[in-house]
């Protein structure tokens, strides 16, 4: 196992950590799909709903890029989340933002309080909300997404996370968005991160996956392991080779992303058909002092925009765009839009002018000559 120490996490990505295959000394590893391995009755891998060699090289990225000691692949984004509040018990308290993913939300506000966890939804960009909500000894996880879908408010991780500690919470985080390339939670204090390895890391749109990573291994993570191995939330042998091959072109497209977004963002702010646009990197944003601290060398490639004349032209402009993709799901190299309020319906936090942006790496002036097109196209 040739693993180059001290490297830039760029080259690490790039190089998936320069393991090569010690049985060919191929570059590219095979994609293992045995379920079961030859073992005797103490050592050896058992089988492979609990731990597949397909996984080792992908966890192995993905924990040195966050800094994390383990990481664990899950079939899903929502499978990855899930399995933290699943390792919790019924009555333990926790606090999660009202902004957030709308399907974990629903989950939470559904499956989760109806199997007894005190779930309370608040602020979380707020300091003195989080305060006040927390219970000493017996809120038991906060969860922090930032940027968070759709709005891209932020969350100091830092400053939350001491709070939590304070109060013996753990802190998790879903940095889907700002990816590794842009923030590393561990360092500011998360004790967990959550990926949706469908979006940026794989980068592709071709696999749903997840991933989370641990700062420590201990009983929690323990749980949380045993959750995948016992509910079968395990990611396809085939799926974690292709995660694997997506993020060595991760730094490449989050920079990308990050760097057109910013440009589009700048170039719609004051729009003679835009509302508002809502981007951390726009000096103008709430949590843009934040965003600045904590993402280094971008602020990603997600932005919302609200368009003048509601609900109506927003729709209308979604519709008339040429070389953006209407659809939903972000991360991937090709640009998407979407009416998010229609996606996610009653409860949603996104106003009914709003249109959700994913930056691909397409030409920057191709994409803002489309959406200027597409405006011009609904206004009339
Ligand atoms: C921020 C965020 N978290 C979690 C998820 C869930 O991931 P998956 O769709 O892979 O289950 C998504 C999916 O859109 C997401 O955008």
């Amino acid at each position: 196992m040739d693993t180059p120490e001290g490297h830039r996490p760029e080259s690490i990505a790039a190089q998936a950590l320069g393991w090569i295959d010690e049985a060919t000394r191929a570059i590219t590893p095979p994609i293992h799909v045995s379920t079961t391995y030859i073992r005797d009755h103490l050592t050896g891998r058992v089988y492979a709903r609990a731990d597949n060699p397909a996984f080792d090289q992908a966890e192995a990225v993905v924990a040195r890029l966050e800094g994390g000691a383990q990481a664990a692949l899950f079939a899903s984004g929502m499978a990855a989340a899930t399995a933290i509040f699943q390792a919790l018990a019924p009555g333990d308290h926790v606090l999660a933002p009202k902004v957030m993913y709308w399907s974990l939300r629903n989950w939470l506000m559904g499956f989760a309080t109806h199997w007894g966890l005190q779930v309370e939804l608040i602020d979380m960009t707020d300091p003195a909300a989080v305060e006040a909500a927390l219970r000493p000894g017996q809120t038991r996880l906060v969860w922090i997404e930032t940027p968070a879908n759709p709005l891209w408010t932020i969350t100091d991780i830092a400053a939350t996370s001491a709070a939590a500690h304070r109060a013996g919470a753990l802190v998790a985080v879903d940095s889907t968005v700002a990816s590794p390339v842009l923030t590393r939670p561990i360092e500011h204090g998360a004790d967990l991160v959550m990926h949706a390895a469908t979006k940026y890391l794989n980068g592709h749109s071709d696999l749903i996956g997840g991933v989370l990573v641990t700062r420590e291994d201990n009983d929690f993570w323990k749980r949380v392991r045993m959750i995948r191995a016992q509910l079968g939330s395990t990611l396809g042998s085939f799926e974690a080779w292709l995660l694997l091959r997506g993020m060595r072109t991760l730094f490449l497209r989050v920079r990308a992303a990050s760097q057109s977004a910013q440009r589009i963002a700048e170039h719609f702010a004051q729009h003679e058909h835009v509302e508002a646009v809502l981007y951390p990197g726009l000096p103008a944003a709430s949590g843009h002092p934040v965003a600045a601290r904590q993402m280094q060398g971008g602020f990603g490639g997600m932005l919302s925009i609200r368009v003048k004349g509601g609900e109506a032209a927003a729709v209308a402009t979604a519709a008339n765009v040429k070389l953006w993709k209407r659809a939903t799901s972000l991360g991937g190299v090709e640009s998407l839009i979407e009416h998010r309020a229609s996606v996610e319906g009653a409860g949603t936090p996104a106003p009914a002018d709003l249109l959700r942006l994913s930056v691909g790496i397409e030409d920057c002036g191709d994409l803002i000559a489309d959406l200027e097109q597409s405006l011009q196209q609904a206004s009339r």
